[in-house]
C-alpha cells in the first residue's frame, strides 16, 4: 500500500466521549503536522501506533448532527481494536475517502451510516492489501 492522499500525525486527546456511547469510540488528534486541505468527511485509514498498522476510519468536520458547527475535529474509530492510546503519538495515512460529512436527523440515523461506512472501509483495504499481497503485506480485515 503506498498511495496516500496524505499523511498526519499527531496526539491522541479526550473527545466529549459521545463517540463510545453510540458504538464508536475514537481517538481525537491534536495534530502536529501540517493540517490537511481535504473536504469535511469520512476517510478510510492506515494507522501506525509504535509501530502495528491499525486500519481505521476517520471523520473530519464538525459533526453537524451533536455539535454547534464550531471547531474541526479529527477522529479515528480503529476497527477491531479497544486499547487505550490517549495522549500516545499516531501516524495516519489517509488512503481514500468514503463520503462527505452530513447533518443526520437522528442519533439511530448516524450510527446506520457509520456501519455502512466500515463494512465499505474493510472491504474497499483488504481489496488493496490482496492486491499489494507480493510486496509489503501488512495487515488482515
Ligand atoms: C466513521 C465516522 C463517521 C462520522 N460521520 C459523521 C457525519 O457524517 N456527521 C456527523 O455529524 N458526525 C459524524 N461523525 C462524528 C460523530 O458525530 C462523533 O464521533 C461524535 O460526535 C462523538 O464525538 P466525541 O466522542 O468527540 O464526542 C462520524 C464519526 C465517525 C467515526
Amino acid at each position: 500500500m503506498n498511495s496516500f492522499i496524505t499523511s498526519i500525525h499527531g496526539t491522541v486527546i479526550s473527545g466529549k466521549q459521545i463517540g463510545r456511547t453510540i458504538g464508536f469510540p475514537t481517538a481525537n488528534l491534536q495534530i502536529l503536522s501540517e493540517i490537511p486541505k481535504l473536504d469535511y468527511g469520512v476517510y478510510g485509514v492506515i494507522v501506525d501506533w509504535k509501530g502495528s498498522k491499525i486500519l481505521g476510519i476517520m471523520n473530519i468536520g464538525i459533526r453537524p448532527t451533536f455539535h454547534d458547527h464550531s471547531e474541526v475535529s479529527y477522529e479515528v474509530h480503529l476497527l477491531d481494536f479497544d486499547e487505550n492510546i490517549y495522549y500516545e503519538h499516531i501516524n495516519v495515512d489517509i488512503c481514500f475517502q468514503v463520503r462527505e460529512e452530513r447533518s443526520f436527523k437522528d442519533i439511530s440515523e448516524l450510527i446506520k451510516q457509520i456501519q455502512s461506512d466500515v463494512a465499505y472501509v474493510k472491504e474497499k483495504l483488504r481489496v488493496m492489501d490482496r492486491s499489494n499481497q507480493n510486496k509489503n503485506h501488512f495487515v488482515h480485515v
